[in-house]
């Protein structure tokens, strides 16, 4: 089987004769979920945005769905099959609307206008969120804004996500959503993430970014963990 993604030996830093990543290989194969976890600045997000064409490696190769992906044209052509999720949901809402924004990515692939809204529309249906569909995107909660833009890329229909740092600012409820929404696709994905509870149940393989390289260690499990209650008295429920 082809990986989607392949890096062959990729170094990158963002200041010259320092790296950040050095040497980096990383195959992601269709089906396969994958977790990345690693220390604050380690790399994680530059990895992404080199995965997406965003910087360009000093040296390496990245091949994206069997195609070698060297400059920004390369990169425009695959682009919507990846559907890379930012650490920052204001960095990936543009429009006013929810709806606008869902359907702008089926838009831009070449869809009518009608066709890409229905589209957005069955996107917000299969998330859950239609209620969102003619909110002002700007004033979403945080963890709405973040499921707002899992719904601007699953709409492009990708052959795989990229999500960065999906559960920051989600509450147990829409982290549980998610949680269940990945679950239920078919899709390869790469998810970067702090919480170890999160990748145990949505991926089947962590890998760790620590001291610029990729450490796979198969025997390392991730396991769910009982969790404090600092509101432990006020009434609450448990799935
Ligand atoms: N455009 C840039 N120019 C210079 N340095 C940058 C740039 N973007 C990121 N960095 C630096 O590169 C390092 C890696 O950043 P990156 O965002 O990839 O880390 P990360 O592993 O995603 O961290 P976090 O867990 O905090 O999200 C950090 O030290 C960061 O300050
Ligand atoms: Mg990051």
């Amino acid at each position: 089987m082809k990986p989607l993604v392949s890096l062959k030996n990729i170094s990158f830093g963002y200041k010259r004769e320092k790296p950040l990543l050095q040497e980096i290989n990383l195959q992601l194969f269709p089906q396969e979920k994958i977790g990345l976890i690693g220390p604050n600045g380690a790399g994680k997000t530059t990895l992404a945005f080199l995965i997406t064409g965003l910087i360009q490696p000093w040296q390496g190769e990245i091949e994206i769905l069997g195609q070698v992906c060297k400059e920004e044209k390369d990169f425009q052509k695959i682009r919507s099959k990846i559907g890379f999720v930012f650490q920052n949901a204001d960095d990936q809402l543009i429009f006013p609307t929810v709806l606008e924004d869902v359907a702008f990515g089926p838009l831009n692939q070449g869809l009518k206008p009608e066709q890409a809204l229905e589209k957005a529309k069955k996107t917000l249906k299969q998330l859950n969120i239609e209620r969102l569909a003619s909110r002002n995107t700007f004033n979403l909660s945080g963890g709405e804004k973040k499921i707002v833009s899992i719904a601007t890329v699953l709409s492009m229909e990708p052959q795989m996500l990229i999500l960065d740092e999906p559960t920051v600012g989600l509450d147990e409820n829409s982290r549980d959503k998610l949680i269940e929404i990945l679950n239920n696709l078919e899709l390869a994905y790469l998810i970067i993430s702090h919480d170890y509870d999160f990748l145990a149940r949505t991926t089947d393989k962590q890998l760790i970014l620590k001291d610029k390289k990729i450490i796979y260690d198969p025997s390392v499990v991730l396991h769910k963990h009982e969790h404090a209650h600092p509101l432990g008295y006020v009434y609450h429920t448990h799935k």
